[in-house]
């Protein structure tokens, strides 16, 4: 049987960055296990601080940073949320899957156990998070006239699309083995947020779900993709309609929301997206 490895950049990155993303999946389908290699391919894109992941990763409101990420096959997974100051969460949720009796480990909790596993302290945050929070910041304040609290202006806003308009989100990677599947996914979420809020991508079922049909992950606005419960609808219609029409028609149900799906299934794979999002894939033969 084939291997297939499938990567995405995120809902609203540029499509340019496509070609980097090739030469990602293919040194990460060089692994030839399946869950090894999405975690690969997505501990290099969080090294690229281009992407919102890992080193990259955007600021919250308050200035710092909280990243999730998970990992996932159809026999188990493994997920870190609000994780702080280390390289590669993706990483460190698959030491939850493989090395604790846990699911989904959070916050200080989640950080003290990335230390025990050997993960050195980190610190993600770059001038490109510097230059965007000022943005943002800088565009709440005007569109709040009088405000001087920001955190405090920001509770006030309902409608956090309006604000959600700067730049690209989430990686992930899904993949098939000789008929085995995985995902992983990473964020620095999606600004402008509080600390603690927390979006799709750790939440099983959300931005993340393979079974033994498939795998999906989302990218793009976490809170709109939670009340969906977008990767496991997805997956619960593989084999039921093209892989592909599946995508396209589950990206419409968002209307204007920032959305984009990758996904494998025993033959096929496929992506979709309302923003600009760069991807690629990956293959070996039999
Ligand atoms: N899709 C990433 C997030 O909403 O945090």
């Amino acid at each position: 049987m084939d291997s297939v490895l499938l990567l995405h950049g995120g809902a609203g990155s540029d499509s340019a960055l496509s070609p980097i993303l090739k030469k990602y999946a293919d040194s990460a389908i060089r692994e030839r296990d399946v869950l090894i290699s999405v975690v690969k391919a997505v501990s290099l894109m969080e090294d690229d601080i281009t992407f919102n992941a890992g080193t990259g990763s955007c600021q919250r409101l308050d200035g710092t940073i909280q990243m999730d990420a998970s990992v996932m096959t159809a026999y188990g997974m493994g997920s870190v949320i609000a994780i702080e100051n280390v390289k590669n969460p993706v990483k460190v949720a698959l030491s939850v899957m493989k090395e604790s009796p846990h699911l989904i480990m959070c916050g200080d909790g989640a950080v003290k156990f990335a230390r025990i596993m050997g993960f050195p302290e980190f610190d993600p945050d770059t001038e490109k998070a510097k230059k965007q929070h000022d943005r943002i910041v800088h565009d709440i304040m005007n569109n709040n006239p009088g405000g001087d609290e920001r955190i405090e202006q920001f509770l006030k806003i309902r409608e956090l699309s309006r604000f959600l308009k700067y730049g690209e989100d989430t990686v992930g990677a899904v993949g098939r083995f000789n008929g085995e599947f995985a995902a992983a996914v990473s964020t620095g979420g999606a600004a402008p947020m509080l600390r603690g809020r927390v979006g799709d991508s750790p939440l099983p079922g959300c931005g993340i779900y393979v079974g033994k049909r498939g795998a999906v992950v989302a990218t793009g606005i976490g809170e709109e993709i939670i009340k969906r419960m977008l990767c496991f609808s997805v997956y619960e219609r593989i084999g039921k309609a093209p892989l592909h029409d599946i995508l396209r028609e589950e990206v419409e149900n968002f209307g204007d929301y920032s959305v984009g799906i990758i996904a494998v299934d025993s033959k096929t794979e496929a992506s979709y997206s309302n923003r600009n999002m760069a991807t690629a894939v990956s293959k070996l033969p039999e």
